[in-house]
């Protein structure tokens, strides 16, 4: 159904405050957006002459020919086109690279303290405090993932950027991002993710010193998980994801606005003499969008043992595999623990998929100590993990009462069905690396009894072949 927008934001050359932002609700609809009254043109997309005055321009999210479920496409009214630029040139802001074979391979469990914050003063703005942290794959074939760690002090200022090789899924920890794209504003604060595809410009503000996460995906946009026999309700519902509404600026910068293209994973840069924040209505099915994770239906088990932890999935990039995904956002909400005869922290586990997992707030009840907000850890591929001995030693002899479990805390997952490789920043230039991780493992002490006998009503007993029934 389309979702059409009153027009409430009349923006000619006026600040929009983000506390009075206004969003449209809905995952993936066909969005109408004006910030003028009748802007949009009436029956068709590209008439001989725009109300207005404006330039029609497609934003084009999918081949033209994609199957219908997967076609995306916007149509945006805007003052001056945007091709109206000098030449791009490179430029060495930020510290992107998908260059996988900085470093030798590292099959070892990593963990990263809190990567740094730049200090009042610093001034390093969103996109030079950009860092790519581990990946795999080639933008240039569309097919790959990486994770950046983004540090910054200062807003972007006469400057935007977009990336033309996939779609950003950001996750701020420390700091409010005051986001303008093309499509409008977006205040998106710790708790709260944003996703901006494929070739969308953006600008971010800030005001105080910065921190936080990106998954990029090359191969698709992101995806609401299938939600199979869950039924039709649950996990993030499509009502709770929040799109910009069409706001403008009519804005002649002499000095010169400069256009960030992350263009085959290096950042080239062109300037052009107005903002490109000039949409002054738009309509489409391609649009960036926010998320409050706070708003994530837990569902799990209520009888015993655990849900893989897929059942925590907020957004999927699905690749050509049936069930496969490229990358899944994953996230550890506040919840009920519940399960009876269960030790009910994650499961020991090795796994064909990559998983990097941060922390926004609180303490990861895996592994209370060491693994802090604003850090990460990166598990690759078949690399054992799970609880520390600790929380295994506790976890083993607690009560199973009902309990509530990462209250005030949001961890999260990328997780990748590629085997990622960690950069030359990842593995030394940050110095964050916790040379000490393995350390947590090495106390879990053997508690084998080969004299253990079943206890009667022992309900952790199963039977199988050849047990007596
Ligand atoms: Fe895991």
């Amino acid at each position: 159904m389309p979702n059409v927008a009153v027009p409430i934001i009349l923006s000619k050359n006026k600040e929009i405050k983000m506390a009075d932002l206004k969003y449209l609700s809905g995952f993936g609809n066909e969005f109408t957006s004006e910030a003028l009254p009748d802007a949009l043109p009436k029956g068709q997309n590209s008439p001989q002459k725009c109300p207005y005055g404006l330039y029609a321009e497609q934003l084009s999210g999918s081949a033209f020919t994609a199957p219908r479920e997967n076609n995306c496409r916007s149509w945006l009214y805007r003052i001056r086109p945007s091709v109206i630029h000098k030449p791009f040139e490179k430029t060495s802001q930020g510290d992107v690279t998908h260059n996988w074979d900085e470093c030798d391979p590292n099959p070892n469990q990593m963990r990263w303290k809190p990567f740094d914050v730049p200090a009042e003063g610093s001034n390093i703005d969103f996109t030079e405090g950009l860092h790519t942290l581990c990946g795999a794959g080639d933008a240039r074939a569309r097919h790959g993932v990486a994770i950046h760690i983004y540090g910054c002090d200062i807003s972007m200022k006469d400057k935007c950027i977009y990336n033309s090789d996939g779609d950003f899924l950001i996750v701020p920890q420390k700091g409010i991002l005051n986001i303008t794209t093309e499509f409008g504003k977006l205040e998106v604060k710790p708790n709260e993710i944003c996703v901006i595809q494929l070739g969308m410009r953006f600008s971010v503000e800030i005001s105080e010193p910065s921190r936080g996460y990106i998954l990029e995906v090359f191969d698709a946009h992101f995806l609401l998980p299938n939600l199979g026999p869950i039924g039709a309700n649950g996990l993030a519902n499509p009502r709770d994801f929040l799109t910009p509404v069409a706001c403008f600026e009519d804005r002649d910068v002499s000095s010169g606005f400069t256009v960030i293209s992350k263009f085959q994973g290096k950042f080239f840069k062109a300037v052009q003499g107005h903002s490109p924040f000039d949409v002054v209505a738009w309509h489409g099915n391609y649009a960036p969008y926010k998320y409050d994770l706070s708003k994530f239906n837990v569902v799990n088990t209520v009888s015993f043992d655990h849900c893989d932890p897929s059942i925590f999935t907020v957004l999927t990039c699905p690749s050509l595999k049936p069930g496969v995904a490229i990358a899944d956002f994953v996230i550890f909400p506040p919840r009920w623990s519940v399960a009876e005869h269960t030790f009910r922290p994650p499961y020991y586990h090795r796994n064909c998929m990559s998983e990097f997992m941060g922390l926004i707030q609180g303490k990861y009840e895996a592994k209370e100590e060491g693994f802090a907000p604003g850090g990460g850890s990166l598990h690759s591929m078949m690399t054992p993990h799970g609880p520390d001995e600790d929380c295994f030693e506790k976890a083993s002899e607690a009560e199973l009462k009902p309990q509530r479990v990462a209250d005030d805390t949001m961890a999260f997952m990328f997780e990748s069905s590629l085997s990622m490789a960690v950069t030359k920043w990842g593995n030394k230039t940050c110095q964050k690396v916790d040379h000490d991780y393995h350390k947590v493992w090495q106390p879990l002490r053997k508690h084998f009894n080969p004299d253990w006998k079943p206890a009667e009503n022992n309900q952790n007993v199963t039977s199988g072949p050849g047990d007596e029934m």
